[in-house]
C-alpha cells in the first residue's frame, strides 16, 4: 500500500482549462445536479443525460495535462511503490500526462457501462450512441462510467485500504464537499499538505500541516520538494 497518496480534485485540471464544480461559473453553477448527474436520471433523463456525458467526453479531447499532472508523473515515476494518485476527477489528465495506475473514485469518462451486465469500454471521446446502441453482450442500456450523486461508488474500498499505511496525504483542488478529506487525517499521517485555490467551508485547514492557497501548477514544486525532504527524515 502506499506511503504518499496524493487526493485530488477538479481544481488540479482547472489550468487545463476543465471547469470545477462548485467555483463561480462552474458545472453545478451552469447544470443542474439532480437533471444529468443523480440516481435515476438515466432512468427518466436518459438523453440528456447522455449528451451531457458526451459533451464533456468531447471537451477533454482538447485538453492537455498541466504542469502539476506532469511533474506528479515523474514524482511517481521517482518513487513507483510509495505514491498513489486517487482522483475524483473522470477526466484522463492523469493519463494524458503518462500515469498508468491512477485511482479514479467516480469513474472515468472515456468508459461506458451495461447498466445491467458487467460489459465495460473504453469509447475514448466519441459520443456512446456513436459507439454502441445497446449493449453488444445483453442489449441492455449502457451509460457512460460515471458515480452519480445517491450511487454506490465500488472504489471507496480501495482507497480505504489505501490509507491504511499512508504517512503522507496530500490534498490538490478539491473543495471537500464531496469527501470530507479532514476525516482521513488520522494520527498515523505524519505530513499532510492542502492546496487549494482558496479556503472552503467544508476543510478545516488548521488540521493541514501545511496550507498552500495557489494554483496547483504554482504549488506542486513545493509540495514535491517537502515530501522529499520528509522521506529524507524518515
Ligand atoms: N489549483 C488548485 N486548486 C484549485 C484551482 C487551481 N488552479 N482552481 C480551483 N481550485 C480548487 C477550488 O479552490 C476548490 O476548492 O478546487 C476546488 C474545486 O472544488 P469542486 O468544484 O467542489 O470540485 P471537487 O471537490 O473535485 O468535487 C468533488 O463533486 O460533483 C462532484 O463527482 C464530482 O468529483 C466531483 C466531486
Amino acid at each position: 500500500m502506499a506511503k504518499i497518496i496524493i487526493f485530488s480534485g477538479a481544481g488540479i485540471s482547472a489550468e487545463s482549462g476543465i471547469s470545477t464544480f462548485r467555483d463561480s461559473d462552474g458545472l453545478w453553477e451552469n447544470n443542474k445536479i439532480e437533471d444529468i448527474c443523480m440516481a435515476g436520471c438515466l432512468d427518466w433523463n436518459y438523453q440528456e443525460t447522455i449528451d451531457f456525458y458526451d459533451n464533456r467526453r468531447e471537451d477533454i479531447e482538447k485538453k492537455e495535462a498541466n504542469y502539476a499532472h506532469k511533474e506528479l508523473k515523474k514524482f511517481v515515476e521517482k518513487y513507483p511503490h510509495d505514491v498513489k494518485l486517487i482522483t475524483q476527477n473522470i477526466d484522463n489528465m492523469f493519463e494524458k500526462a503518462g500515469c498508468k495506475d491512477v485511482l479514479h473514485l467516480h469513474g472515468f469518462l472515456p468508459e461506458i457501462l451495461c447498466e445491467s451486465c458487467e460489459f465495460k469500454d473504453n469509447i475514448g471521446y466519441e459520443k456512446l450512441q456513436e459507439a454502441y446502441n445497446a449493449c453488444p453482450e445483453c442489449h441492455n442500456k449502457l451509460r457512460p462510467n460515471v458515480v452519480f450523486f445517491g450511487e454506490a461508488a465500488p472504489k471507496y474500498e480501495e482507497l480505504y485500504s489505501e490509507l491504511n499505511d499512508c504517512e503522507v496525504f496530500v490534498v490538490i483542488g478539491t473543495s471537500g464537499n464531496v469527501i470530507n478529506t479532514d476525516m482521513f487525517l488520522s494520527r498515523a499521517i505524519k505530513l499532510s499538505i492542502l492546496n487549494n485555490l482558496e479556503p472552503s467551508d467544508a476543510i478545516n485547514d488548521e488540521l493541514y500541516s501545511k496550507v498552500l492557497y495557489k494554483k496547483a501548477t504554482e504549488a506542486i514544486d513545493e509540495i514535491i520538494v517537502d515530501i522529499e525532504s520528509f522521506l529524507e527524515g524518515n
